[in-house]
């Protein structure tokens, strides 16, 4: 028998919760706040899933959401929450809720949630831990100026030369200072080592790139690396370029032109095979007029110049990324397929996207949790997204992509897709149940990624 706990601070709901899962075959355990739902969970291994209302004094569902991540991260969690909070249901799913149910609520609906858990929750683990370790999936792009990046991003992927990325914010720097890597690391498993310039304290910037022998001050009592030689042989990812502080320039500079390092204490210099890839969305020209950038460090460290431009100056990308991501939270969250409807699309593609992919991202994240049908429509959109006047837009060419950490979404799917029929002995339907799609759907994903269920190897067959 499965067991689920009741957090709720209103006697009343805690009651009917329970009734309606005991009636169902459930046993249940409950508790009126987030501190006594800990207790409960420290001391009952056979709690199975936790259903918390949101608003309850002290800790509130989130809070208590959080601390579960941090003790079992593999406990289901369903948050309850009353009506027109949207905003905790994107932040509850995107903390690892499994589901979210918004009060005044439907017993159907609730305990319909709750059974179809114990189907995938496995898979849905198996989502998660794929998710782990690789934040940037893909570079996704179809648009002229974008192939002509990934062209050149392909020509330069295996030298080592510095590059420098700029870009409004939410452009992409980043996922394409991964692609970037995935080309130069090709077959190989190496190093890619990320540090945002202002985060860190200009006092412990040095050590923190450039590391310390023991004994070099006081409190060093062990030798540290740093991240330059962490990453070595692989990419160091220097965000912020434009925020690093004129004292540590000189070293960076050093490290472009010699190769070279020397740890803080150190007396002999160190021999340093890392790229060097820089990102900014700050004017570097302005700050080198403004004396806040040395000179012969921006000529060092834009041998290869990529500008991106902003998603409005390219506007074919947008249906393909936005598909893209309907798909990966789709699967993410583990939930039926959901498709974009073309007036809600053209919305989209007309959109000025003043934050750009992060923004269209978002909208899509928002999309997914709250969309109750499998299509998206255009009242589904967030108000703030309006169709602009657009003339002469017809998106075409084919979308591209290159992998991040070497893997592809393609890849991705085709893993869960046979992990699922794996699991169910190579039986379609059965599959599709635990994946929550419909029969026709998996045979279309089947028959997309070539996977014969008949040649699977048998079961516990090597
Ligand atoms: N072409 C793309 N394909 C797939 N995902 C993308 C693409 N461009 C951006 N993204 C996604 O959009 C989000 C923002 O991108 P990213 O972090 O690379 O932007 P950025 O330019 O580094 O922004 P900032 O200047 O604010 O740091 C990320 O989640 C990233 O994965
Ligand atoms: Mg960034």
């Amino acid at each position: 028998m499965k067991t689920i706990l009741i957090v709720d601070d209103e006697l009343n709901m805690q009651t009917v919760l329970k009734i309606l899962f005991e009636s169902n075959g459930y046993a249940t355990l409950t508790a009126p706040d987030g501190v006594q739902a800990l207790d409960l969970i420290d001391k009952h291994q056979e709690i199975d899933l936790v259903v918390s209302d949101y608003k309850m004094p002290g800790m509130d569902g989130i809070a208590l959401l959080e601390e579960i991540k941090l003790r079992k991260p593999w406990l289901p969690f369903v948050l309850v929450s009353a009506y027109g909070t949207i905003e905790r249901a994107v932040e509850a799913m995107k903390l690892g809720a499994v589901d979210f149910i918004t009060k005044p609520f439907n017993k159907e609906l609730i305990l319909h949630t709750v059974n179809r858990l114990w189907q995938f929750d496995k898979l849905k683990r198996e989502n998660m831990a794929l998710r782990e370790g690789q934040k940037e999936l893909a570079l996704i792009f179809r648009s002229p100026p974008m192939r002509e990046i990934a062209e050149t991003l392909r020509k330069i992927g295996r030298i080592s030369s510095p590059v420098l990325l700029t870009g409004e914010s939410g452009s992409g720097k980043e996922v394409i200072a991964r692609a970037l890597h995935s080309i130069y690391q090709g077959e190989e498993d190496l190093p890619f080592i990320s540090i945002n310039c202002p985060a860190v304290p200009e006092s412990l910037l040095e050590s923190e790139l450039f590391g310390y022998k023991k004994g070099a001050f006081t409190g060093a009592d062990a030798d540290f690396e740093g991240k330059v030689r962490v990453a070595e042989g692989g990419t160091l990812f220097l965000d912020e370029i434009g925020d690093l502080p004129l004292s540590i320039q000189p070293k960076l500079l050093r490290l472009l032109e010699n190769k070279t390092i020397e740890p803080l204490g150190s007396t002999r210099p160190i021999k340093i095979r890392t790229r060097i890839v820089c990102a900014t969305n700050r004017n570097l020209e302005q700050l080198v007029e403004e004396g806040t950038f040395r000179r012969d460090l921006f000529y060092r460290i834009n041998t290869f110049h990529f500008v991106i431009p902003p998603l409005r100056k390219r506007r074919e990308d947008i249906a393909p990324l936005a598909e893209y991501f309907l798909d990966t939270f789709v699967v993410d969250f583990g939930l039926d397929e959901r498709y974009l409807a073309g007036p809600a699309l053209r919305t989209l593609e007309s959109y000025n996207w003043p934050g750009n992919v992060r923004e269209l991202k978002n909208v899509i994240e928002r999309c997914v949790v709250l969309s109750s049908g499998s299509i998206i429509e255009e009242k589904d959109l967030p108000p703030d997204i309006k169709k602009e006047d657009l003339t002469d837009f017809t998106p075409a060419g084919d979308v591209e992509f290159i992998a991040g950490n070497g893997r592809t979404l393609h890849g991705m799917e085709k893993k869960v897709l046979l992990s699922a029929l794996d699991a169910c002995d190579g039986n379609i339907s059965a599959a599709a149940r635990r994946l929550g799609v419909t029969r026709n759907t998996m045979r279309y994903r089947l028959k997309k990624y070539g996977i014969e269920p008949g040649a699977l190897p048998p079961p516990g067959g090597s």
